[in-house]
């Protein structure tokens, strides 16, 4: 039946339109309007808890209106009636995606990069939420910060890297060690100089937030050397299209085997966001696996590939800086490639202890810390 509600409300066969508040009017499909009526919710748990697929019929309104700020619906076929908030109406009438205040833009930065590089001391982070959300941001916007005053103990990695998320493991388990290893299974695990680099591409879902706390660093050598993928990707971009276009789609077999472990994943060297921004990049030359694509078309690949090697190389883009004891680099894993120079392992003392959380519980942490969310 097509009718009209009260106050403009006109009921078509599959939804309804509303006029709202900006004037204009808006079509809303009664599967939705039924789905997302706020008693569809429960309160405590704040899941949805109506079952949509138990309908035997298609939701249909009987009746339909606006009563204050409301727009009331009278379902057919049941009792039921549904009051839905003209702001949440408002707010998905033009089929966009849900505003995410963790959606900041992503700033690009280069070789300068370290005095302006966001900084805060362990202590304030810890004790001082709004800091703590002005850590989150950074790691979200520059995709890289330095914590200072960390204390030397083995604690002091985990308990921050918690602050902002949970510690995920990885096939070297919770934490790892960055020192000379006598059987080393990585070339991290060496005084050798570290090629730029992110971490454990082979793993299906590669870490997303990296922590590397320095208990020690009194070698001659081995300076930090960080670049922001994003910035090369985006001049990248610019300059070689058609090589982009490989890069964003062709997925590259990564590896990592030893005694114990094989870990095999395939991954896209420049990573795109849900709205085709670039968001991060995935490469290491040292865990990449014999590519096993069609030598033809390795023809293309590889000189793309390389070329955005040789970009990423560029000094317009390597920060290089000591990783002083005490201090916490912290890196978005999936944008931020990093390296190491050589360093004489008789010289002295170098010592980094790491650990990982993932990209989505830092962008929750953002959200919770700013007072964003649907059940305010
Ligand atoms: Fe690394």
């Amino acid at each position: 039946m097509l009718g009209t509600g009260d106050a403009g409300v006109l009921l078509q066969e599959k939804g309804l339109d509303v006029p709202l508040s900006n004037g204009q009017t808006a079509y809303f499909n009664y599967y939705w309007l039924r789905d997302n009526c706020p008693s569809s919710f429960d309160p405590e748990t704040r899941e949805r808890v109506n079952d949509i697929f138990a309908l035997d019929e298609a939701p249909k309104a009987a009746s339909a209106a606006i009563v204050g700020g409301d727009l009331e619906i009278a379902w057919a076929g049941t009792n039921d009636v549904s009051r839905l908030p003209l702001s949440l109406l408002n707010a998905y009438s033009n089929g966009e995606k849900r505003p995410d205040i963790a959606n900041l833009q992503r700033v690009p930065w280069y070789a300068d990069h370290y005095p302006k590089m966001a900084r805060f001391s362990y202590d304030e982070v810890t004790n001082d939420t709004v800091r703590r959300r002005d850590w989150a941001k950074a790691m979200l916007t520059d995709g890289v910060a330095l914590l200072t005053g960390l204390p030397d103990t083995d604690e002091a990695l985990t308990d921050t890297a918690g602050l902002i998320g949970y510690v995920r493991p990885s096939y070297f388990g919770l934490t790892f060690e960055v020192k000379t290893h006598i059987k080393p299974t990585n070339l991290a695990f060496t005084a050798k100089a570290l090629p730029l680099h992110t971490d454990l591409p082979d793993e299906d879902l590669a870490p997303g937030v990296q922590f590397l706390h320095c208990r020690a660093n009194s070698v001659e050598g081995g300076n930090s050397i960080f670049v922001d993928g994003l910035a090369v990707a985006e001049d990248f971009r610019k300059a070689y299209p058609e090589d982009f276009e490989l890069l964003i789609t062709v997925d590259v077999p990564y590896f990592c085997e030893h005694d114990t472990f094989d870990m095999r994943s395939r991954q896209r060297v420049i990573e795109l966001d849900e709205h085709g921004n670039i968001s991060g990049v995935t490469i290491s030359q040292h865990h990449a696996d014999i590519f096993d694509m069609p030598q033809h078309e390795l023809d293309r690949y590889y000189p793309a590939f390389c070329r955005f090697g040789r970009m990423m190389r560029d000094d317009k883009y390597l920060m290089r800086f000591r990783l002083n004891a005490g201090e916490c680099i912290v890196f978005d894993n999936h944008r931020i490639v990093h390296g190491r120079a050589a360093y004489s392992a008789t010289s002295g003392n170098r010592h980094l202890r790491g650990c990982y959380t993932d990209r989505g519980e830092l962008r929750s942490t953002y959200r919770i810390l700013s007072g964003e969310g649907r059940f305010k």
